[in-house]
């Protein structure tokens, strides 16, 4: 199992999922859904590596392992802390 966390709340996901769902209930802001907008921008406070290599849009736009578009990327396992 993996785990997404932001401040106080928390969501279980089955690893390998993909950030959007658990992101978007935590409250992180969607509009494009594709890696080229930018709104789902989140910063990766702990466990960057449980995370899937950077995308190409990721890349694109500049980004590092620190910072992450939400609905680019999938959690492998472990736990992710995020901020936004
Ligand atoms: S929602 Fe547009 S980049 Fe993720």
């Amino acid at each position: 199992m993996a785990k997404v966390l932001y401040e106080d709340q928390e969501k279980v996901v089955e690893d390998n999922s993909e950030m959007k769902k658990p992101c978007e209930e935590l409250g992180v802001p969607f509009a494009c859904s594709s890696g080229i907008c930018g709104t789902c921008t989140v910063d990766i406070v702990e466990g960057e590596d449980n995370l899937t290599e950077l995308s190409e849009m990721e890349e694109d736009l500049g980004m590092d392992k620190s910072q992450r578009l939400s609905c680019q990327c999938k959690i492998k396992s472990g736990d992710v802390r995020i901020r936004f």
